[in-house]
């Protein structure tokens, strides 16, 4: 269903039952698959894709232009592929040229810069804001407020909480940036900075508020400012019912792939299909 009051630009491409909301624009080039929403005043730039059945929320953009000097630089090259089954909130805006994976979800204005990769299965928190070249990979989720500098990594299946920020740039205002790196299944809690370069290893936890100023080892907890080695996660109590917290993915499994499994009978059949 087209609303009367929207605009759609020549060779755009509607799956079936595509809704479009009251002065949307879709322009030039736009691929829209299957059962796609989009809610009121929302403008989907020129080479967008966006995958069947996905949900885009009131006053997105998507697709953004990169400007350069403020002037609309050219779009010939430049593409934005989200896949199937995403739920982008109002206000979100998403600039050109990422990739992003299947059931992607962002919270309420969130803005995401051009020539991301972001996997699978992936949610960023309202008013986050991701910087350009960064990479996230599956099952990671950002709470709100989260800040990823530039040339950020991320592996699988990590969370990020409130109010944290990737740095970058050492000696600010410079050219030589430095991301930070996360890998799989850590943690960073909420109100942390990490320092430009950091590494932080698998299955480690940042204690909320920290200031991460040199790498974290595998299994660590680290707290403080600047953040210091306070033990091994795998010694970590559960408030509530004093058993073991961590590794977490053998006590959780909302939204995870091992959901309704158990990580451990999860992982072995992974294995068993390779
Ligand atoms: C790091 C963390 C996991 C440690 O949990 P814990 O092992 O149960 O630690 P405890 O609460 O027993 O505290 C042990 C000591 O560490 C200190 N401590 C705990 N967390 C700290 C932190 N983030 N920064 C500085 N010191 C901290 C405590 O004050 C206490 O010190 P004391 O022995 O001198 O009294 C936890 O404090 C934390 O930061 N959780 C994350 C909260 C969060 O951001 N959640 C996500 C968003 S909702």
């Amino acid at each position: 269903m087209l609303s009367n009051s929207c605009t759609i630009g020549l060779n755009v491409k509607l799956g079936v039952n595509v809704s479009i909301g009251h002065n949307c624009i879709v322009e030039d080039n736009v691929i829209l698959g299957d059962d796609v929403f989009l809610d009121s005043n929302t403008i989907v730039r020129s080479g967008t894709v966006i995958g069947d059945n996905s949900f885009i929320g009131a006053n997105c953009i998507i697709g953004e232009y990169q400007m350069n000097n403020c002037k609309r630089s050219n779009r010939g090259d430049y593409s934005l592929n989200i896949g199937a089954n995403a739920l982008i909130r109002s206000g979100t805006i998403i600039y050109s040229n990422s990739k992003i994976g299947n059931n992607f979800q962002t919270g309420h204005r969130v803005t995401i810069r051009e020539k991301n990769t972001i996997g699978n299965n992936v949610s960023i928190g309202t008013l986050s804001d991701i910087q350009d070249n960064c990479k996230i990979g599956n099952y990671v989720r950002l709470h709100s407020n989260v800040f990823l500098g530039q040339l950020a990594t991320i592996e699988d299946y990590v969370w990020i909480f409130p109010h944290v920020i990737f740095t970058n740039d050492p000696t600010p205002p410079s050219n030589e940036l430095m991301g930070v790196h996360i890998k799989s299944f850590a943690i960073i809690a909420a109100g942390s900075i990490l320092l430009p370069g950091i590494t932080i290893e698998e299955d480690s936890l940042v204690g909320a508020g920290s200031v991460v100023t040199k790498n974290v080892e595998k299994y660590s907890i680290v707290v403080g400012n600047p953040a210091k080695y306070m033990g091994d996660i795998r010694n970590v109590k559960n408030k509530i019912t004093g058993e073991n917290a961590y590794p977490w993915r053998e006590h959780f499994e909302r939204g995870m792939p091992w959901s309704g499994t158990g990580y451990d009978k999860w992982i072995k059949n992974q294995g068993a299909d390779c």
